[in-house]
């Protein structure tokens, strides 16, 4: 197999191999990125089928790519690779597939831009296809909008005839455009069955060789071809456009959070909110209206995620309060309270029970437990020690052009509004800080620094100015 990776390293879960078609062109997407790239609730299409395959039980995993497409790139370990360097179509893509094929064994051919699948339905093929000792299974559904789906034509008796490709519907007869039963594109066959009959396929006018084209050829030797009928829209779904990426992400994102409410958690807004397939969220947390949630945010039982807030990547701790605010790469400890506005960067820690408060940015700093930073200040690349209290508009100064430097104010500090803290500098544990303060050097613990010029008042100076003396 060309480009093959993965597959001695694979122990046989179960005796069936996936192979995944991901070569496609996806032309419609207009996508710089290939089309299975394209996330649906932040993971890759490709990698939603991968995990219902391996769901499925499936004993090995062949997702089909092109070379230098940068599909194989982002794969995981176990998912072995099959290069199609040759023709085109879905009957190429499963052609270049055919070394792990041969081994007597079903295969399941799957679509990459079905992300929705379901495992349930990939069991049920493998099932049918052993059941029936068929050379074929194939899913269709009448539940689907047709238009662009190939079609399944069947003969008096009933059984699978053809299929009928209607992406392009000129010279398609009315009567079969008529057809409201879809092919899905998940098939489970015999594989030597499978590629003999590939080989006669031969390329059409648009150069492409059919997959579906081996139903007429199998059913011509008399094999038998089995279809199962289903009314899993999700799984049915299939991409070739953004405007259907779109609905697939909306059914996704549905689905996702029908199974966060399930297991306990409030939506006020559901139908406003964000949630990736990869979030985390505990009982009794309250998700209020135009939240999103990416990546690997993991929200502790609890919580109050409050209106137009954005968590990336962050973790929450039990019985926190967010406020329309944007945390990214940090983790707040339980019974903070962060927000309203507060912006939280990359390797921030709030300790437990502190408050960051509003118009307040903080990066890569360790804000301690209980400490409060409420108001209009920038935080950066410092520690605060626990029980400390930084004034209105308190600034740290972390970068002096070259460096970021670092900042440590101990525990139960307090600084006075509008205190500039110059990197690197120590606040001790207990001391304060005046207000307007520039403070350059370490201030001793229990200290007072101040550093401001000394109040001169000019007296007389409004009569001065009314008789033009001023200056
Ligand atoms: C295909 C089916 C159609 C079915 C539909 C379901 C064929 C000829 N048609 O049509 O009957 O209703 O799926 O969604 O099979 N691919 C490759 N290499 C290629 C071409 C495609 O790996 O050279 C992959 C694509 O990445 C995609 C899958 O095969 O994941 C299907 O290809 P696509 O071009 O989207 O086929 P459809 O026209 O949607
Ligand atoms: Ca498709």
């Amino acid at each position: 197999m060309a480009g093959a990776r993965g597959c001695t390293l694979t122990t046989m879960a179960e005796n069936f191999t996936v192979v995944i078609m991901a070569a496609g062109k996806g032309t419609r997407m207009h996508s710089a990125v290939p089309k299975v790239l394209h996330a649906v609730c932040g993971k890759p299409m490709i990698e939603w089928v991968i995990d219902a395959a391996r769901e499925a039980g499936a004993g090995r995993i062949v997702a089909v790519t092109r070379p230098d497409d940068g599909v194989a790139e982002g794969l995981p370990e176990d998912v072995a690779v099959a290069e199609q360097r040759e023709g085109e179509g879905t009957g190429s893509a499963v052609l270049a597939a055919r070394g792990p094929l041969e081994e007597g064994e079903p295969v399941l051919i799957l679509s990459g831009d079905h992300p929705l699948l379901t495992s349930e339905l990939i069991g049920q093929l493998v099932r049918t296809q052993r059941e029936e000792g068929a050379a074929a299974t194939l899913l269709t559904t009448e539940e689907l909008d047709p238009t662009g789906y190939g079609r399944i034509v069947r003969a008096q008796d009933g059984s699978v005839e053809r299929i009928v490709e209607t992406k392009a519907t000129q010279g398609v007869p009315p009567e079969e455009l008529a057809i409201r039963e879809i092919n899905i594109g998940a098939y489970a066959f015999d594989p030597e069955e499978l590629v003999s009959a590939l080989e006669e396929v031969e390329p059409g006018s648009n150069g492409e060789r059919y997959l579906t084209e081996v139903f007429p050829i199998l059913r011509k030797r008399g094999r038998k071809i089995v279809s199962h009928k289903t009314t899993d829209v999700r799984s049915a779904f299939g991409i070739n456009s953004r405007v259907e990426l779109m609905e697939a992400e909306r059914l996704a994102r549905r689905a996702l959070i029908e199974e966060h409410a399930r297991a306990g958690v409030t939506f006020e807004s559901p139908d406003t909110v964000v949630v990736e397939a990869s979030v985390e969220i505990g009982e009794d947390v309250t998700i209020a209206q135009g939240v999103s949630l990416k990546g690997a945010t993991r929200i502790a039982r609890g919580a109050e995620i409050g209106a137009h807030s954005t968590l990336v990547d962050a973790r929450v701790g039990e019985d926190a309060t967010v406020i329309h605010s944007h945390l990214l790469e940090c983790e707040i400890e339980r019974d903070t309270l962060v927000g309203p506005f507060s912006y939280l960067r990359p390797g921030t820690v709030v300790r437990e029970g502190a408050k960051v408060g509003t118009f307040v940015e903080i990066k890569n700093s360790d804000v301690g437990r209980g400490a409060k930073v409420p108001h209009l200040s920038y935080i950066g690349d410092a520690d605060v020690g626990e029980g400390s209290n930084l004034g209105a508009s308190t600034i740290t100064a972390n970068y002096d052009g070259k460096r970021k430097q670092r900042t440590v104010v101990g525990k139960r500090v307090k600084s006075g509004i509008h205190t500039s803290l110059i990197a690197p500098v120590n606040v001790g544990d207990e001391a304060y800080t005046g207000a307007g303060s520039v403070i350059t050097g370490d201030v001793p613990d229990g200290a007072l620094g101040i550093s401001r010029p000394k109040q001169k008042n000019v007296e007389g100076y409004a009569e001065r100015v009314e008789e033009g003396t001023d200056g």
